[in-house]
């Protein structure tokens, strides 16, 4: 009998956690993607996965590509964020989602949409009247901040738990110097959670609904805590880093502004079109269940394979011309978001706040051009392909 030679699968010593990497993946993307369907990265004794169509296929995978185990790259945040519905599988992970779900799906968002358009409207009005402000915190913070911390309903404000939020991403790669003092702050989040209780959270808030699911016996009191974190940790970074790349590509994409100007209907498709590019989360890892082939390539059971969201997105062989931004691209759905069982659960959320900014600023016609650069990073999540605002004018560039 014969034995079937299978490829190697080709190493690659990049080391993706580099600060310079993290504020501008796209060369390693393109290596790695150029590498083979799948690479093995010594530096972090992983395999990563690049192409568009092998990341999709294992993000709809779960029974290989395993989140209970985490979906980090150290083992100490693997271990303690593993009460949320990200590192989940199975049954538990429906159960938890489903709870979430009640809050974040469309359905239950339609009575705050009227609430984020008068936001969106009084902050940009307000930006108008000034000369300058901060792309970052002034235009992109101003409604995660504000309408998360109100429908958490948490006794935190929002600064606070934008600062847990973040450090959370960031305690997700390696626990190099950057992932040990994250996890200490983001430590802080999981502290807050653990004395959260329903006595102390507004009725009606999203927090009041994961205790209700409590009562009801559908989760446990620390997975309702762990629902809370679900909430909190991906909700703010996230969309502060893409709406900061959507006020960036739409200052160097005067045409498309002008399109969304003169048909506002185009303001979901710009909004989607700004994550594929933008994607604030580079990427998330699984280990699998299972030894499994990729175009004939092994990777053994048991192994950690970062999925990477941000070079699926950038991959010519789906999107021609990938880093240009075309909001009437065919075929523009992405992974940005990403894929399957643990497809965002906030999409819809992210969506209303981003397209509630260019509905207001639509009317105004204004565009405001950075003034200067400024690279904006987590460990996980990305402010730009490129070098996004730090600060914006009214003036005219
Ligand atoms: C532009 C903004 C956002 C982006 C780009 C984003 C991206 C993602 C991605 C890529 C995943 C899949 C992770 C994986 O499969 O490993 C995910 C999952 C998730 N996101 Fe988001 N997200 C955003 C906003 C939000 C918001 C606003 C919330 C909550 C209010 C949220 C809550 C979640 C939750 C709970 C999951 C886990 C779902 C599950 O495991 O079933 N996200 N997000």
């Amino acid at each position: 009998m014969t034995r079937r030679s299978l490829p190697v699968v080709p190493s690659l010593s990049v080391n993706l956690y580099a600060d310079d990497v993290l504020a501008d993946s796209r060369d390693v993307f393109a290596r790695i993607r150029e590498a083979g369907p799948v690479v093995w990265l010594p530096r972090r004794q992983m395999y990563a996965i690049g192409r568009f169509a092998d990341v999709r296929a294992a993000l709809r995978n779960d029974a290989v590509y395993r989140s209970g185990a985490g979906v980090a790259a150290n083992r100490l945040s693997n271990h303690l964020g593993r009460h949320t519905t990200l590192f989940s599988d199975d049954e538990a992970h429906t159960r938890r989602r489903k709870v979430l779900m009640r809050s974040l799906a469309a359905k239950a968002l339609v009575d705050i949409e009227p609430q984020v358009d008068a936001r969106a409207d009084a902050l940009i009005e307000r930006l108008l009247a000034t000369d300058w402000f901060e792309a970052a915190t002034d235009f992109s913070a101003h409604l995660p901040i504000g309408v998360v911390a109100e429908l958490v309903g948490g006794p935190e404000g929002g600064e606070r738990l934008l600062r847990w939020a973040a450090a959370t991403f960031d305690a997700l790669g390696p626990m190099n110097r950057r992932g040990l003092r994250s996890a200490r702050i983001s430590f802080g989040l999981l502290l807050y959670t653990l004395r959260l209780g329903a006595a102390g959270v507004s009725p009606r808030s999203w927090a009041a609904a994961v205790f209700d699911a409590r009562d009801r016996g559908q989760i446990s009191t620390r997975q309702a805590r762990g629902l809370v974190i679900d909430f909190v940790a991906p909700s703010l970074d996230t969309t502060i880093l893409a709406s900061t790349h959507l006020l960036w590509v739409l200052s160097r994409h005067a045409d498309g502004w002008d399109e969304i100007v003169a048909d506002p209907s185009l303001i979901p498709a710009a909004v989607v079109e700004n994550v594929r590019i933008a994607s604030p989360i580079r990427g998330f890892t699984r280990r699998l269940s299972h030894d499994h082939e990729i175009d004939g390539t092994p990777l053994p059971r048991g192994s950690r394979v970062v999925l990477l969201f941000g070079a699926a997105n950038l991959d010519e062989t789906r999107f021609p011309s990938p880093e240009s931004y075309d909001i009437q691209r065919p075929n523009g759905a992405h992974v940005g978001w990403g894929n399957g069982p643990h497809a965002c659960a906030g999409a819809n959320l992210a969506n209303l706040e981003m397209q509630a900014l260019l509905r207001a600023m639509a009317p105004t016609s204004a565009v405001w051009p950075p003034a200067t650069p400024l690279g904006c990073a987590t460990t996980h999540s990305r402010a730009s392909a490129g070098s996004p605002p730090a600060s914006a004018s009214n003036q005219p560039a």
